[in-house]
């Protein structure tokens, strides 16, 4: 085999961000925005990178040993799974790997971490290496921390996974959940947030005032908990109740923004059974639940924020 091109989809946090960091467990649903990741084997030396969605085109990588602080940001992904890959299954091929996207890197849905699955699948399939699935979150994990130093690593069960995942941090734990529908309105204030910027926000937080923050967390954990339940039950109305929950206690961890808040109250009016942001917060996506979505669309829309259509609970990464 010479050629292999892989999908991957994004992803939305449904509840339990920044805790899970620490250890708790959070709920994450893969969504049908797929990012497409192909590799060819080339008669040369070198790796040549092509990502037009952020700006890269013909970056020459090694196959392993890339120094990540001398490499433009869109192609630190690549080149942090080419390092591992290459440390565990020494490549001797030159290749070209181009990514093509669905969506924006800019709504948060994760396309750093879909990449880094992609390409890891995609060696995996191409050089016949037959790692599981856990083995490429364990690899795809390790690259992630290699750029940015932090995270729990959900994004990557969710665009290896697919579906909806109860998740604990580093992949100790990742259960698909049984969830046939979810009747959810998702809503970009069109303010990209860094996701690490805003975990290193909450960690000195913690930092500071580690007693409350150490107690929203431990609540947060709680209403995961009760979350996953009513989710598999398909009871909306609690799980309205508890995105309202969830969304006060990142309130609380400092990070909500003004955009967000508007969006979230516009689809609590407008008759959403709950609203919260999802992801690091600081910007990005919000998520209401509610039967009545073009009511919710058009107050979310009226109050600046725009409307991305996503299936949730979504497939996996699969060989195209
Ligand atoms: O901003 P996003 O959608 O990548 O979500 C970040 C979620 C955090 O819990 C804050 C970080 C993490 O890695 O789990």
């Amino acid at each position: 085999m010479d050629k292999i091109e892989i999908s991957t989809p994004g992803k939305l946090m449904l509840f339990g961000e920044h805790a899970v960091v620490y250890g708790g467990p959070c709920i994450v649903t893969a969504v049908d925005q797929r990012i497409k990741v192909i590799i060819e084997k080339l008669n040369s030396q070198t790796v040549v990178l092509n990502a037009p969605e952020v700006n890269i085109e013909n970056l020459a990588l090694n196959f392993g040993s890339n120094n990540l602080d001398q490499i433009p940001k869109g192609g630190k992904f690549v080149a942090a799974a080419l390092n591992n890959f290459n440390v565990q299954f020494p490549l001797d091929n030159g290749l070209r790997i181009s990514t093509i996207s669905d969506f924006s890197s800019k709504f948060g849905f994760g396309s750093s971490s879909a990449v880094t699955v992609g390409v890891i699948k995609g060696l995996n399939e191409l050089m016949g290496t037959k790692m599981n699935n856990q083995q490429i979150f364990d690899m795809a994990y390790k690259s992630v921390l290699d750029v940015q130093g932090v995270g729990s690593g959900f994004d990557l069960a969710a665009a290896i996974w697919g579906g909806t995942l109860y998740f604990i941090t580093g992949g100790k734990q990742i259960d698909p959940l049984r969830v046939t529908k979810l009747p959810l309105v998702i809503g970009y204030t069109g303010i990209k947030a860094d996701t690490a910027t805003w975990v290193r926000f909450v960690a000195n937080r913690k930092n500071q005032f580690a007693l409350p923050i150490n107690s929203v967390f431990s609540v947060i954990e709680n209403v995961v908990v009760l979350a996953k339940k009513a989710l598999e039950d398909g009871n909306w109305n609690s799980l309205g109740i508890l995105m309202d929950i969830n969304q006060g206690l990142l309130e609380s961890l400092g990070v909500g923004t003004v955009e967000l808040s508007n969006l979230i109250y516009a689809s609590r009016l407008s008759g959403a059974w709950g609203a919260k942001l999802s992801g690091a917060g600081g910007g990005d996506c919000m998520i209401a639940l509610s039967d009545n979505k073009q009511n919710v669309e058009q107050a979310i829309q009226a109050k600046g924020g725009t409307i991305i259509h996503a299936k949730t609970n979504a497939e996996g990464a699969r060989i195209e």
